[in-house]
């Protein structure tokens, strides 16, 4: 069973609805003199939940896309080893761009993403995570709209994973890896 690795709860069920109604309500204020729709951009597979929680707390007109990145393999240890492995679908040139993280961590990942995506010329760029770890930061990034910091240990559920499991979980929890 795999809920017998789960330690204790890092962010419950009902403190994620309030954290999601909470950036839902930040992101809105923020974009109020949008030219087009925003641009919301998830990095999957991790932010695949939150994204879908997180846009119907946005009342701002928007459109979604979504980018596939790799950095962790199977281990519990970010590997610093990123890859693209599905581009997104559409330009972002001249575009509000709202990219989405489920985590960030030592923040090579969104560094990685936030300088690709500056290349391709949004008209603005913006960053929302819903789980921060400041203690395990390695590389120096903005994070405009952030949901819940945490502590340095190895979180899964609620999009996260471990070996590609515990994503369904509906908190996010500590795992205690073997
Ligand atoms: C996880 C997470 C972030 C990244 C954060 O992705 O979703 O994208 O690691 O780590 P960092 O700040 O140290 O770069 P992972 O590669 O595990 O893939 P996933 O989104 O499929 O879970």
């Amino acid at each position: 069973m795999q809920d017998n690795k789960i330690t204790k709860t890092l962010v419950s069920e009902e403190e994620i609805r309030a954290t999601v109604q909470r950036l839902g309500a930040e992101v809105t204020a923020h974009y109020q003199r949008l030219e087009k729709e925003l641009m919301v951009i998830g990095l999957l597979r991790g932010s695949f939940i939150f994204m879908a929680d997180l846009v119907r707390q946005i009342k701002v007109p928007l459109v979604v896309d979504f980018m596939t990145l790799s950095s962790y393999g199977d281990g519990t240890v970010s590997s610093g080893d990123i890859k693209v492995v599905m581009d997104l679908d559409s330009s972002i040139e001249d575009r509000d761009v709202l990219l989405v993280e489920d985590i960030v961590d030592t923040g090579r990942t969104f560094s990685k993403v936030i300088r690709m995506l500056q290349n391709r010329n949004p008209r603005s760029l913006s960053t929302c995570t819903f789980l921060n770890k400041p203690l395990a930061r390695q590389v120096d990034i903005r994070i405009d709209f952030c949901g819940v910091n945490i502590p340095n240990e190895f979180a899964v559920g609620y999009g996260l994973d471990y070996a590609q499991g515990y994503r369904n979980l509906p908190y996010v929890g500590v795992l205690q890896p073997d």
